[in-house]
């Protein structure tokens, strides 16, 4: 998912390159340039009959394209003009862009709140208009702290069907993102429901993987999601901060299985169409604490040189600022996507991480490292 920058929108080129050869199927990905749309366009567009119309405001995570299937549109959603233009070239519309980011959600609230709602019912009106099949991408924070029935007792699994909505009250800043996805989902299915829009409402649960977020001072500015905090951490040999000791804990599902799910989704619109689906693992829970052990370790058998990296507690106060709040426990029910989509994620974090770790030590191992190397000036 991406962060949606602030630049106006412009498309580079009117869209016309590929309406011309007709393929079967047109699928456009909005917010294809961030970590999950750079995994889901190439296994897409890699799929026979299929043609990709990539839009963000920046597209170069997105890998090279050399059949040809994917037209890069580099503009943001805000554009009026392109995105019905974009909604009536296409049969299917995956959306993805939000920020997505909890260090925002309690410094950037409106905008959280305008990247993640305001911005996005245009899209559910014009696809609700045009017919067109809605694939959006919500979150597990819909969910809230933890997962509780509508009676209020705890329950396992966070579940589609059963599970309530649990969010914190309204000066826990945290809450702006599960609030503005949650109304956009009402919104969604209310069109769907009452004004015949076909849709797929999508609850990614930690989804982990090469080219998450980005790391600050080379390709990003502030705090990115877990695993680039601590991989940041780990090249610039700084410590790792838990924030109020690492107890929350999280179920992480490896991105090249959640994508191959999507994939399930866009083939089987009779099975998915009008439902909502947790898409994660049940079987991948770890404290994250237990997270940042796992990572030194697979760190470390890549670099085995490297010092011992440190764990540090941190305040969520001192971490994110006031208004943070958190999910302690956040379980996925599958039973739904294994029964829809016959699909089930089966990597460990110790399948995941050893190749994660490569990934980010290849694109930025230079560049976090460079400045410590350089020769430092002499002070007068
Ligand atoms: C975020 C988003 O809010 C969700 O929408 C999204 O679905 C989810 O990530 C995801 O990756 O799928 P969250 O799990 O809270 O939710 O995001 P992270 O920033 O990855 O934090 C996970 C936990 O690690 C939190 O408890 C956080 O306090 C902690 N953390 C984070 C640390 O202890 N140290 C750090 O350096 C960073």
């Amino acid at each position: 998912m991406s962060r949606p920058p602030r630049l106006p929108a412009r498309a580079t080129r009117p869209i016309t390159g590929l309406a011309a050869r007709r393929p079967r199927r047109r699928i456009a990905v909005l917010g294809a340039g961030g970590f999950i749309g750079s995994h889901l366009v190439p296994l897409l567009a890699s799929r026979p009959g299929t043609s990709i119309i990539a839009v963000d405001r920046t597209l170069q995570k997105l890998p090279d394209d050399p059949e040809g299937r994917v037209e890069r549109v580099q503009a943001g959603i805000e554009d009026q003009r392109l995105l019905a233009e974009v909604i009536a070239g296409s049969d299917v519309v995956i959306s993805l862009t939000a920020l997505c980011n909890p260090a925002l959600y309690n410094t950037q609230p409106l905008a959280v709140i305008e990247a993640n709602y305001a911005h996005l019912v245009p899209l559910v009106q014009q696809c609700a208009a045009r017919r067109r099949w809605l694939i959006h991408f919500s979150t597990c924070e819909v969910y809230g702290r933890v997962a509780l029935d509508g009676t209020g007792r705890r329950m396992a699994r966070m579940d589609e069907e059963d599970t309530a909505l649990f969010l914190g009250p309204v000066d826990r800043e945290r809450w702006t993102y599960a609030a503005a996805k949650q109304l956009l989902e009402r919104v969604i299915w209310a069109h769907g429901r009452h004004h015949g829009l076909p849709f797929t409402i999508v609850r990614p649960f930690n989804v982990i993987g090469p080219r998450m977020d980005f790391i600050p001072g080379v390709d990003g500015e502030g705090i990115p999601r877990v695993l680039a905090s601590f991989m940041h951490a780990l090249l610039s040999r700084a410590d790792l901060l838990l924030v109020d000791g690492g107890r929350q804990r999280r179920s992480f599902v490896d991105v090249a299985e959640f994508v191959e799910a999507v994939a399930r989704i866009v083939d089987r619109p009779e099975a998915c169409r009008g439902q909502i689906l947790n898409l994660g693992s049940d079987t991948n829970e770890v404290t994250i604490r237990q997270l940042a052990v796992t990572l030194i370790a697979a760190f470390r058998a890549a670099r085995p040189q490297s010092p011992p990296p440190r764990l540090r507690k941190v305040s969520a106060e001192t971490f994110y600022g006031a208004g943070y709040d958190d999910s302690v426990r956040r379980i996925p029910s599958v039973e739904k996507a294994e029964r829809l989509l016959g699909w089930r994620a089966t990597r460990t974090l110790k399948q995941m991480l050893p190749g994660i770790v490569a990934d980010y030590l290849a694109r930025y191992e230079e560049a976090v490292q460079a400045p410590a190397r350089a020769p430092r000036a002499v002070a007068r």
